[in-house]
């Protein structure tokens, strides 16, 4: 059996989580907003065609901020399109996912469902076809109060308070081919330094997200990053990250995905800093990962220019929940840096919910570790020190064996503890070694593993992949644990007063 030995102290803090960490994204794509969280006649739906079911998944995630409306898709996106009386509203060709925008959904619904799913808005504007002066007048529309063209027509399309949006992406991974009217870096840094000048002068209480590169995997990486927080450093707060992951046959590589995330984001962290001190800035730039999952059918793109096609509808297995939990362990890991992030998506498309046409809703594999780690990962973040042997991996090198993350929660005397295994023969004998606070008590271990680790949740079989609660362990500073092989778990403290 392999052992390993965690310590957690309560003084080596890495950052208070930002809450926004758990956001999420709802793209015009595929079903995520049509049958997914807007279906007028489905049995669930409120007075404005909202599934309610939905809704009640997406509470239950705790997610506080998500992502609107691409994606892709915002690159040919008007947003005028989608605002009026509906019957009114063009029906239009969406180039980047092949479909066709019935535009029933615009930015005023989608703030309504924002009020009741209890989130706030991201919005992105459109830097592919669009310009600096739409996404100004975007702005003005969502946010000045009245008395303007845009502001008036806001109010007199029913919505008499500004929508208040803080929190604005320039664009969408602008340098990617597969982007409408992608741009090289300088041309997007320009076009984005002019766009936030004019948006920050609209609202200057907004805060902007530049474009990154669309991923490690690009030619382009990471130079983009440099040359266009050179041209943008004073006027964004954050600089975008992307990235998905899949199982490519090799299963230590697909595990390490964590350790292959962590590296990623110290790269652009590291590029970030190395403009500051070019710029000879003050300000420390903020990452928001506003895009990161695990997927499967990246090729997929809707040929038959119909509504709502059924497209990147993953199905997400164990395994996937596991190499998943690994990723949100990172993310916490750089609470210090990331300071936003986004599970891309939330329903249908690549998501952790899924509905049938007019019927039922499911949870995905994955629904269970973001709901996990959701819940308790809010606090402070600490630096776990672990003692344990490495895995050799083809495609990363050597990782841990065991990734894991650790949240104290201060107010409510708490400490959630999150742990991967990927050791993939033996079970692992865990110690968590928590001296620094005095005593404490285990008051919850839940294991998510199982003996088939490609088995998945389906409509007929919807709790085949779930996280069971086991006997915590007794102990008051020290706690001997078991994980069995390929397993994720999260152990809850509580501090004895
Ligand atoms: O999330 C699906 C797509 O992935 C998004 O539209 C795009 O930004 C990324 O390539």
């Amino acid at each position: 059996m392999k052992t390993v030995h965690c310590i957690i102290d309560k003084d080596y803090t890495i950052a208070e989580i930002d809450d926004n960490l758990y956001g999420s994204f709802i793209e015009q794509l595929g079903r995520a907003v049509y049958t997914g969280i807007y279906e007028p006649s489905h049995k669930s739906a409120d007075e404005q065609g909202f599934r309610q079911d939905v809704l009640a998944l997406v509470q239950q995630l705790s997610v506080p901020i998500v992502r609107y409306p691409g994606g892709n898709f915002v690159s040919g996106y008007n947003w005028t399109d989608g605002i009026g009386p509906v019957e009114n509203r063009p029906r239009r060709l969406d180039y980047a996912w092949g479909a066709v925008e019935s535009n029933r959904i615009g930015i005023d619904e989608f703030i309504d469902w924002c009020k009741k799913a209890n989130v706030k808005p991201m919005a992105a504007v459109n830097l592919g076809t669009g310009t600096p002066k739409d996404a100004g007048y975007m702005l003005e529309y969502c946010n000045h109060p009245e008395g303007t063209y845009w502001s008036d027509l806001r109010i007199k399309n029913g919505h008499k308070d500004p929508h208040n949006i803080k929190t604005w992406c320039l664009g969408n991974e602008m340098d990617g081919p597969w982007q409408i009217c992608s741009l090289s870096a300088p041309d997007y840094g320009k076009k984005a330094l002019e766009t936030a000048k004019i948006m920050k002068w609209i609202d200057p209480s907004i805060k902007l997200v530049a474009c990154g590169s669309a991923g490690p995997w690009m030619d382009t990486y990471p130079e983009w990053d440099r040359v266009v927080l050179e041209h943008t450093y004073e006027q964004v707060d954050y600089i975008s990250m992307h990235r998905y992951y899949e199982n490519e046959g090799n299963i230590e590589n697909f595990l390490a995905s964590y350790a292959d995330m962590d590296h990623f984001i110290k790269t652009v962290a590291s590029t970030a800093d190395y403009v500051k001190a070019k710029v000879k800035s003050k300000k420390k730039m903020q990452i928001s990962f506003d895009e990161w999952n695990i997927w499967y059918t990246k090729d997929e793109k809707s040929s038959s220019w119909i509504e709502a096609p059924t497209i990147l509808e993953d199905q997400y297995s164990l395994l996937d929940a596991l190499v998943f939990g690994g990723m949100l362990c990172t993310l916490l890991n750089n609470s210090d840096r990331v300071k936003m992030a986004c599970l891309a998506q939330l329903v249908n498309v690549i998501a952790p919910i899924v509905t049938e046409r007019g019927g039922r809703t499911l949870k995905q594999s994955t629904y269970y570790p973001f709901q996990q780690v959701s819940c308790y990962g809010r606090g402070t973040a600490l630096k776990t020190l672990v003692h344990c042997e490495k895995v050799n991996t083809s495609l990363y090198g050597e990782v841990p064996s065991v990734q894991t993350a650790a949240v104290y929660d201060m107010e409510a005397g708490s400490i959630a503890v999150f742990v991967l295994n990927c050791e993939m023969e033996k079970n692992t004998e865990f110690t968590m070694d928590l001296r620094s606070f005095g005593k404490v008590g285990m008051v919850e271990h839940s294991i998510l593993n199982g003996p088939d680790l490609f088995a998945k949740n389906t409509f007929d079989e919807p709790m085949l992949v779930v996280p069971k609660n086991v006997a915590p362990v007794n102990g008051d500073k020290l706690f001997k644990v078991i994980l069995p092989k390929l397993s994720w778990h999260v152990f809850r403290f509580l501090l004895e007063k």
